[in-house]
C-alpha cells in the first residue's frame, strides 16, 4: 500500500486554489522535495496546461516514484533524484515548487536550495514555497511555537525559518516577493518571481 500523508489530503485544495492563479502560465513545474508524491499527482492531475516534475533525495525516491507509477497523470514526468546540497541540478524549469521542506533542510541547505533555484530557474519565472514562516521572530501561532521546538528537539538542524531570512536569499538570488498567502493550518505560501 502506497504511504499516504493526512496532512497533504488536508492541504492539497487549499495550495491547488492558489497554485491555479500563481502557476497559471507555467509551463514546467519542478518540485523539491515530493515525499509521498500526493502533492505530484494531485497538482499534475488538476493543472493540466503544465509538466508536473518531482524529485527528491536519492533515498527518498521510492514513495514517489510507487505513486506516480499507479496514480501518475500523463503531464507528471517521473522524479528526479535531486538532492539541493549537489549542483548542478540536471533541470530547467520556469516554476519551481516546494512544500515543508524549508523547516526539514538544514539552514546551509536552504541556502543552497535558493542558489539552485536561481541557476536553474527561467526568465521569467516563479517560485512557490508553502509551509510555516516566522515574521519578526514570531510565530504564526501557538502550535507552531511548539512545532518548532519539537523540530528542534528532534534535529538541531531543523527549524521554523524566519521570513525575513527566507526572503533575503531570495533577493540574493534575484527573486522579488510577489505574494503571501496566508493558508489553513498556520502555513503560508511564498511567491517569488524573476
Ligand atoms: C516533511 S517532507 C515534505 C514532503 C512533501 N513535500 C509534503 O508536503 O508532504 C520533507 C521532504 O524534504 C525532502 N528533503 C529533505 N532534505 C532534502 C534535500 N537536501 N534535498 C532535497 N530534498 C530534501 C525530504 O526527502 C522530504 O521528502
Amino acid at each position: 500500500m502506497l504511504p499516504c500523508s493526512e496532512a497533504c489530503e488536508r492541504n492539497k485544495a487549499p495550495i491547488l486554489k492558489v497554485l491555479k492563479e500563481v502557476f497559471a502560465a507555467s509551463k514546467f513545474v519542478l518540485e523539491i522535495g515530493s515525499g509521498t508524491g500526493q502533492h505530484a499527482v494531485y497538482f499534475a492531475a488538476n493543472l493540466p496546461h503544465l509538466i508536473w516534475q518531482p524529485s527528491d533525495q536519492p533515498g527518498a525516491l521510492d514513495w514517489v516514484t510507487d505513486r506516480l507509477r499507479l496514480e501518475g497523470p500523463e503531464n507528471a514526468n517521473m522524479p528526479l533524484a535531486l538532492d539541493v546540497r549537489n549542483h548542478p541540478w540536471d533541470v530547467s524549469a520556469d516554476s519551481v515548487f516546494s512544500a515543508n521542506t524549508l523547516h526539514i533542510m538544514s539552514w546551509q541547505e536552504v541556502e543552497q536550495f535558493f542558489l539552485r533555484v536561481d541557476e536553474v530557474l527561467q526568465q521569467p519565472g516563479r517560485l512557490c514555497v508553502y509551509g510555516p514562516f516566522r515574521y519578526d521572530g514570531v510565530y504564526t501561532s501557538e502550535s507552531n511555537a511548539r512545532f518548532d521546538q519539537s523540530l528542534r528537539a528532534q534535529d538541531k538542524k531543523m527549524g521554523i525559518r524566519s521570513f525575513e531570512e527566507v526572503d533575503n536569499l531570495a533577493r540574493e538570488s534575484g527573486l522579488s516577493l510577489i505574494a503571501d498567502y496566508p493558508m489553513p493550518a498556520n502555513n503560508q505560501i511564498l511567491v517569488w518571481q524573476r
